[in-house]
């Protein structure tokens, strides 16, 4: 079963194709874009190991050419040193301002490549075969590209939105079952952000679909994009509402930050626990009942899930110091540090009006459930 969202965008608006085996039919999903059958695809060495094969002989069947450049796995990669080996790879390979790259990976990968085609010749197309849930449900829609910096993570990008996205449901039961739960952070995020009733769906399904169910899985997606692309339809360049995507990542970025952006937390597990300890900051605030935070909690708790501070391995710095290091986020503004918090599940908003004290006390007692 196929099903298509589109992402409206005027000049440029594209469909993410979502569907199990869509790998397979990859070719003839892309063909339709080029104005001469050849590609360039990049991807990790891990998912070529996996997956290139179904991706090339798709490419094959359809009278497409192709090259592949595999790239080391890893947040790492979103560096200058593998844009420009990107860059100059597709430069070496002949790719003209009319061709298609193709970014096949996780979100490294999607992040990585999507810059890549943005600067290449002042902008080429690029196709999103995003094979991690969390960029299937996030970081391939809505054409935030780019790399990291030693200041912080995505601080040097551009907005590009890709030509199409094409995702195979099927590739996330080759994800280890760490790799697919960090994705399911960003899946319950939505719920949470938006939709109450997702949420209620998620609680209720959730466990069936992180065991391999496929029309659960696809229906989360579905369900994931199709909010992702109202939001970036209405707000792609993050005046306003786009900003609600980022509900817990102020408290994931000092976390991942804390960790040194290693194995000890992935990027959609601090997610979940910034989602937690957001919905504990409303609460605190009143802005919510108490209700909220213990089942937002609950859920993360039943999933498996990273859910608190004292989930992560190894130690961390003090409420004043994960503090300062939210501080360095890219969503300050004129100095004012902007937070998504929540009147309740599925409605989340944005406010600088948090003040230190209760952020402090949130963190002081999440850390002292480490002790
Ligand atoms: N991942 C957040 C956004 O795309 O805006």
């Amino acid at each position: 079963m196929l099903a298509t969202q589109h992402v409206s965008l005027g000049a440029r608006s594209y469909d993410v194709l979502m569907g199990a085996g869509l790998l397979e039919a990859a070719g003839a999903h892309i063909a339709p874009l080029l104005k001469r059958p050849k590609v360039a695809i990049v991807s990790d060495a891990h998912v070529a190991e996996l997956h290139l094969t179904t991706l090339s002989k798709s490419l094959d069947a359809n009278g497409i050419t192709h090259s592949n450049l595999s790239l080391p796995q890893g947040e790492a990669t979103k560096s200058w040193a593998h844009l420009q080996e990107v860059v100059h790879w597709l430069l070496s390979e002949q790719i003209e301002r009319n061709d298609v790259v193709v970014a096949f990976g996780g979100g490294v990968i999607g992040d990585l490549v999507g810059f890549a085609a943005a600067i290449l010749r002042r902008g080429v197309r690029f196709v999103q075969i995003p094979t991690s849930l969390l960029a299937q449900v996030d970081s391939s829609v809505g054409g935030k590209t780019g790399i990291n910096a030693p200041h912080g993570k995505n601080l040097i990008g551009a907005f590009h939105q890709p030509a199409r996205v094409l995702a195979d449901i099927s590739v996330l039961g080759t994800l280890s079952p760490r790799d697919f739960l960090a994705g399911y952070g960003e899946v319950a995020k939505y719920g949470l952000l938006g939709d109450a009733a997702f949420f209620g769906w998620l609680e209720a399904n959730g466990p069936a679909l992180a065991t391999g169910d496929e029309a659960l899985r696809l229906e989360a997606v579905k369900r994931s994009v199709a909010m992702k692309a109202g939001i970036v339809a209405r707000d792609e360049t993050e005046q306003g509402e786009r900003a609600l995507l980022n509900l817990g990542h102020t408290f994931c970025h000092a976390l991942e930050a804390a960790t040194g952006y290693s194995e000890r937390l992935l990027h959609g597990e601090g997610v979940a626990i910034g989602c937690a300890l957001a919905f504990e900051t409303s609460a605190r605030l009143g802005l919510c009942s108490q209700e909220a935070p213990s089942r937002v909690r609950a859920h993360l708790k039943a999933m498996n899930m990273k859910t608190d501070l004292s989930d992560i391995p190894g130690t961390l710095p003090d409420a004043e110091g994960l503090i300062a290091l939210m501080k360095q986020d890219k969503k300050v503004s004129a100095g004012t540090l902007n937070f998504i918090m929540a009147r309740d599940i599925g409605k989340a908003f944005v406010t600088a009006d948090v003040p230190h004290s209760v952020l402090k006390s949130v963190l002081t007692d999440a850390l002292a459930t480490r002790l």
